[in-house]
């Protein structure tokens, strides 16, 4: 502890103070974690891509978003509780399942259907809550026939 961040006169009150703010603001953070692995998929296959909060808590009220290179537009949007297609890749339009059902446990999954070759990459699934927000980045692996998968993994 930096004595100049204590309050005058520095007392262990100001300093127990202090460390509880710290506590707050640690405790207002939290992670994106998505999968370990990359996704699977073959050209024309449905791909799920899943991610959550660690600790556990609420995404009801944040924004959870998904894109690639662009922040905006993405490839899906959840914001004010509800999609925002305004904010979609056209390309993504109308190919697009978001899973919310777990979204109260800090859970979420975007379908994408239907997948191209061109969608093989790196996403980022990015949650927002005021000023707080992390992301995680997914790859997804999209293979146009199994030996070209086997390729993939080897
Ligand atoms: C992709 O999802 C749609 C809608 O849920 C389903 O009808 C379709 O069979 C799925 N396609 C594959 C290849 O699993
Ligand atoms: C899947 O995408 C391809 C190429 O974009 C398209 O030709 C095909 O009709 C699509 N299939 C379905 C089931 O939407």
């Amino acid at each position: 502890m930096e004595p100049a961040a204590c309050l005058r006169p520095c007392s262990p009150a100001s300093f127990l103070l202090s460390f509880l703010d710290l506590l707050a603001l640690v405790s207002a953070q939290f992670t994106v974690v998505g999968p370990a692995e990359p996704i699977l998929a073959m050209v024309g296959e449905n791909a799920t891509l899943h991610c959550h909060l660690l600790p556990e808590k609420s995404a009801e009220d944040m924004e959870v978003r998904w894109f690639r290179s662009q922040f905006s537009p993405a490839v899906f949007v959840y914001k004010g509780r509800r999609a925002r297609t305004e904010e979609q890749m056209e390309e993504y339009r109308g190919r697009t399942t978001f899973l919310s059902r777990d979204l109260s446990k800090g859970s979420a999954a975007l379908v994408i259907r239907n997948v191209t070759a061109q969608e093989n990459g790196v996403y980022r699934c990015y949650f927002q809550e005021g000023r707080s927000y992390d992301e995680a980045i997914l790859r997804l692996l999209v293979a146009g026939e199994p030996l070209a998968l086997l390729h993939c993994l080897s």
